[in-house]
């Protein structure tokens, strides 16, 4: 039993912090983990989908991706926030696309579809050997794939990585969108190095939810700009490569896409 005098009592800032500490943590778990989506976890963990979720990984605007154990490997875990406002600021066309593919009801429901839709994309990528995360399942809000990175931690975005070769990450950058037009016939449409990462030398797509047929009106649109976002950053680290070129590279100027903007 410590003496009265040895005991140190937490200063009003320390008390303070705490408190904010415990309301961050909860206001984590109420953003996320609404009651709902608990119960998915769980039904996902009966599956044998995962046996624990880790840590999060990154909290975006649209969900959070979790790291997750499954035996002795990884899984990343990625929530769609249901209780949120961004389905609202998505690109008219990926809320076309939903509408064309389902019957959405209500909110829940197209976050639902678009849960669906980010696992399918993920299939037809990995029948395609496009590096990305491989789709383990998914259950309404919440989709279990791959985990990138190892038991250190998440693999970093290619916007933060250390980059000592950008022709090497071009090369690897033309290759995967070619495979991605070529063979599974799609347009990421968000790609940029945020939603790229780069994992043991290697670039690996993700949030790859909106994408769409390369026979969408809008996918010569949508294509020029992805390039243009990698171009740009290539460009900064000093490779110089245009978007045009980059379109060359990757056949996407014979690919007969719908015209932009048509
Ligand atoms: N399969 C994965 N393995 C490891 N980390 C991942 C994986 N998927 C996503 N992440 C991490 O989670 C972050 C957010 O993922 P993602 O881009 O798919 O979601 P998002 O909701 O669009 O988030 P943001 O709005 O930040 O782009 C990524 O930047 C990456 O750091
Ligand atoms: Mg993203």
């Amino acid at each position: 039993m410590p003496r009265p005098t040895e005991v140190v009592l937490p200063t009003r800032r320390e008390r303070f912090d705490d408190r904010r500490k415990d309301s961050s943590q909860r206001k984590l778990l109420d953003e996320f983990f609404d009651h709902r989506t608990l119960l998915t976890i769980s039904r996902l963990i009966t599956q044998g989908q995962f046996d624990s979720l880790d840590f999060p990984v990154a909290t975006g605007k649209e969900g959070g991706v979790f790291r997750a154990t499954a035996g002795k490997e990884f899984r990343a875990v990625k929530v769609y926030r249901i209780g949120n406002t961004t389905f609202r600021n998505l690109p008219a066309y990926a809320i076309d696309e939903l509408r064309r593919e389902t019957s959405i009801r209500d909110f829940a429901g197209l976050v639902y579809a678009w849960t669906r839709r980010e696992h399918t994309v993920l299939g037809r990528l990995a029948d395609a050997h496009v590096r990305a995360p491989m789709p383990f399942g998914h259950l309404r809000n919440v989709l279990v794939m791959d985990f990138i990175g190892n038991s250190e931690g998440g693999a970093p975005r290619l916007r933060d990585a250390q980059i000592d070769d950008p022709e090497a990450i071009y090369l690897d950058l033309v290759e995967q969108i070619t495979r991605m037009l070529r063979d599974a016939k799609l347009v990421h449409g968000d790609l940029s190095p945020f939603n790229t990462l780069l994992f043991e030398g290697k670039t690996v797509i993700i949030d790859v939810a909106q994408a769409v047929s390369i026979k969408h009106p809008q996918a010569a649109a949508l294509l020029t700009r992805d390039l243009d976002h990698y171009a740009r950053f290539l460009r900064h680290l000093g490779f110089p490569v245009t978007g045009e070129e980059f379109l060359h590279a990757v056949g996407g100027d014979r690919l007969g896409l719908p015209a932009a903007g048509s």
